[in-house]
């Protein structure tokens, strides 16, 4: 199901990330060579930093440690959650605590060019030993390891692919706003449309939450506005950010903008997404993540929600893999090994991925076992383009999704017009 083509095209896209993508083994791993580090091969804790503080999020968390707690009895597990969603508060505590040398003994960072950042500021160490030893260039595609290794040494493990652009809708609000639930929309025109009719019925049009979410929606409209040939030239340079066909980008998100809540700073994803789920909204712009919210809520496809590609991205799979490292200077380093042994196992990749809405990174798990959703996503995976997010970590470096992240937000305040958020887009670039 995952084809040569695809798996060459995410390559591709992530061009020097470094996606690593580990098998099952019920063996402690060894420490990698080179580690050792303060901790030596320690395995009698680990601690995790992610974001799945609470939810939803926290509930795939708890699948993936009843797995771990299964297969590494000895190793405690120290739970490192910091709240906010995309990891909007985590990323900059992670950052403090790695220049001042106390990292936790794994993070969750993003496949592609984020990694990059943390591997060039020599904070991961290569841990491409353990992707032999635990049999990693069987479980996954060859192709893929090879091009995903940066200069001999991968320095992390996935745990799951996430898919960016999707709509979420709740088809008794579309019903009582005159609309047909199973209409499809082929461009953002068309979209709009029915968003007109949502928001004359009184309920908000589009949900949504604080500046990540915003950041979310505007790396779909680019998507979708531009094509996934003048979208990824974005991030290589090749696409002129003061361009036109990016102004016209521009005007498709703030006419999108204009049909969410107003009081959407002070939420969170969740919120957002609950609006759906509760029949306060009719549409929202979420990663799958979202998916496991609606399972969360007992709800079920399609009576009680629905799902499609952003209109205008319908083939294209706009990806990104939450990925676990071992930073340098971990205390842990054997806890860490096997905390990556259990989140690239087939047992760990199926619990947590059931929960968390996205799908395994490995080629070994049934379809059966998931959801519709998730089966669907499945085989988006394998026939789809597949092109990098920009809110999670895939497309551009951490300063640049700052930098844009800031432009968006001035914008999406009211702090500055079209023209301004465009100049301020082609600066949050040159850097
Ligand atoms: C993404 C992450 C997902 C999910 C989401 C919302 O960055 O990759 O796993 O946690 O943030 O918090």
């Amino acid at each position: 199901m995952r084809t040569r083509r695809t798996l060459t095209a995410l390559v591709a896209g992530l061009a020097a990330s470094s996606l690593l993508l580990a098998a099952c083994s019920s063996n402690d791993p060894e420490t990698p060579s080179g580690t050792g580090g303060a901790g030596g091969d320690d395995a009698s804790e680990v601690e995790v930093f992610t974001w799945w503080a609470s939810g939803s999020e926290k509930l795939g968390l708890d699948a993936l440690v009843q797995v771990f707690e299964e297969q590494h009895p000895d190793t405690k597990f120290v739970n490192g959650a910091i709240a906010g969603g995309a990891g909007s508060a985590a990323k900059e505590l992670l950052q403090s605590r790695l220049q001042a040398q106390d990292p936790p003994d794994t993070f969750q960072a993003h496949a592609g060019a984020e990694l990059t950042d943390y591997i060039n500021a020599g904070q991961l160490e290569d841990v491409s030993n353990l992707y032999d030893e635990f049999g990693l260039r069987d479980a996954f595609p060859k192709d893929l390891v090879d091009r995903l290794t940066v200069d001999g040494k991968i320095y992390s493990v996935p745990s799951n692919i996430h898919r960016a652009n999707v709509v979420w809708a709740n088809p008794s609000v579309l019903e009582d706003a005159g609309l047909d639930p199973k209409a499809t929309y082929a461009t953002l025109d068309d979209w709009f449309t029915a968003l007109d009719k949502v928001k004359a019925s009184g309920k908000t049009a589009l949900s949504i939450a604080t500046t990540w979410t915003q950041v979310h929606l505007f790396e779909t409209v680019l998507l979708s506005s531009l094509g996934t040939d003048k979208y990824n030239g974005l991030w290589d340079g090749s696409t002129d950010w003061a361009g036109a066909d990016v102004t016209k980008a521009l005007e498709n998100f703030e006419k999108l903008m204009s049909y969410t809540n107003t009081d959407r700073d002070g939420l969170d994803w969740p919120d957002a997404t609950q609006q759906v789920i509760d029949g306060k909204a009719g549409f929202n712009v979420m990663g799958d993540w979202a998916e496991a919210a609606f399972q969360e809520a007992k709800k079920q496809a399609p009576a009680d929600y629905i799902y499609f590609p952003v209109p205008g991205t319908d083939g294209v799979f706009d990806f990104l893999a939450d990925s676990f490292t071992l930073p340098v200077g971990s205390k842990h380093p054997g806890g860490t090994k096997n905390w990556l042994n259990t989140i690239s196992s087939l047992d760990g990749q199926i619990a947590f991925n059931k929960a968390k809405g996205s799908i395994p990174a490995r080629k070994d798990a049934q379809p059966s076992e998931f959801s519709a959703y998730q089966q669907s996503a499945m085989e988006s995976f394998g026939q789809d383009t597949i092109v990098s997010s920009l809110a999670h970590g895939a497309a551009a470096p951490v300063a640049t999704l700052n930098a844009i992240s800031e432009a968006v937000s001035k914008f999406t305040t009211g702090a500055g017009d079209l023209a301004t958020f465009q100049s301020d887009l082609v600066a949050a670039n040159a850097g």
